[in-house]
């Protein structure tokens, strides 16, 4: 599927651009805003943003209400396309490639940066999940939940980038952050399989050996617990099959008072997969107690 931001942003001019900016300025303290407000932030006058309102009206951007008066709201592909614009303003990206897949709280994309490199592109989407029925409910309930939707993506991503930052530093095995706007992040795209969809591993010890070891430097070095671990946040690399562990917007402190909790159950997930799949019989204490020391 394509990405309705991206190909509404060519089909924009800069005008627009700004009144979707403007919007989105409004959107910090009311959900709606109305043409006086996004006259007072764009500085353009009335009768020039209702016509540019109608091209981002149709394109599927901006979210009309009209209740005591008249105000409008971003939609996801308007939150989409000011992050895109963004990012390529600042030369961090190209262009947008297919689709990799869509995750429960996230799109995945491929592009291309600056220097023809492929990247990997992962829209944060939190709330969206049966976002065709929210939808459809919403012109009913004058959209009660969008502004949270559009900032707790935001939220997501930008706890992602945070510890794909801390765990780049450490040097443990996740993909390398490249750069992030709003709810987009950039990072490396790694050739690889995701461990779920592997038929069979020659080695599996090995490989979960490496796994348990990144949770020890997580926890032991940097400081932190995924808190989402499992067989669907492991990717094997095809070089070598190394595990590359993905998807942090979960991640905690270890100082938070949930983090042993988490970390327990990341050691579960793991070894309850590979114990099933794999036959092996691992003493999870054994795993905690070397995770912890
Ligand atoms: N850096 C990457 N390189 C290659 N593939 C990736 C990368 N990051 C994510 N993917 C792919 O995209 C999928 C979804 O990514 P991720 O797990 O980060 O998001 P998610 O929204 O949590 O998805 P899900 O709900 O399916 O776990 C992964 O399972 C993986 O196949
Ligand atoms: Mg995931």
């Amino acid at each position: 599927m394509s990405l309705k931001g991206a190909s509404a942003l060519k089909l924009l001019n800069k005008h627009e651009i700004r009144i979707l900016v403007a919007i989105e300025v409004g959107m910090k303290t009311s959900q709606f805003i109305d043409i006086e407000t996004i006259a007072k932030y764009s500085g353009y006058n009335q009768g020039k943003i209702e016509h540019w309102l109608k091209n981002c009206h149709k394109l599927n951007l901006v979210h009309r209400w009209s209740g005591h008066f008249t105000g409008y709201e971003l939609t996801i592909h308007g939150y989409d396309l000011l992050a895109l614009n963004a990012l390529y303003e600042k030369g961090v990206i190209k262009s947008i490639g297919r689709e990799r897949g869509v995750g429960k709280e996230s799109r995945i994309f491929y592009a291309l940066n600056n220097n023809d490199q492929e990247v990997l592109l992962k829209l944060h989407r939190v709330g969206f999940t049966s976002f065709h029925q929210v939808k459809k409910k919403r012109r009913y309930t004058a959209n009660k939940h969008h502004i949270s939707e559009l900032y707790s993506s935001r939220l997501s991503a930008e706890s992602e980038v945070k510890w794909l930052k801390i765990a780049n530093e450490m040097n443990l095995p996740v993909p390398t952050y490249f750069d992030y706007n709003r709810h987009i992040i950039v990072m490396e795209l790694i050739e690889g399989i995701d461990l779920v969809k592997v038929k069979n591993l020659d080695e599996p010890v090995e490989i979960l050996e490496n796994i348990v070891l990144f949770i020890k430097n997580a926890w032991s070095k940097a400081n932190f617990v995924h808190g989402d671990l499992s067989e669907y946040n492991i990717l094997l690399k095809s070089e070598n099959l190394h595990p590359i562990i993905i998807d942090f917007p979960q991640s905690v402190d270890r100082s938070e008072k949930n983090a042993n909790e988490l970390l327990m159950r990341d050691i579960k997930n793991i070894i309850s997969f590979f114990d099933r799949k794999y036959k092996l019989n691992t003493d999870i204490n054994e795993i905690y107690n070397y995770v912890t020391n």
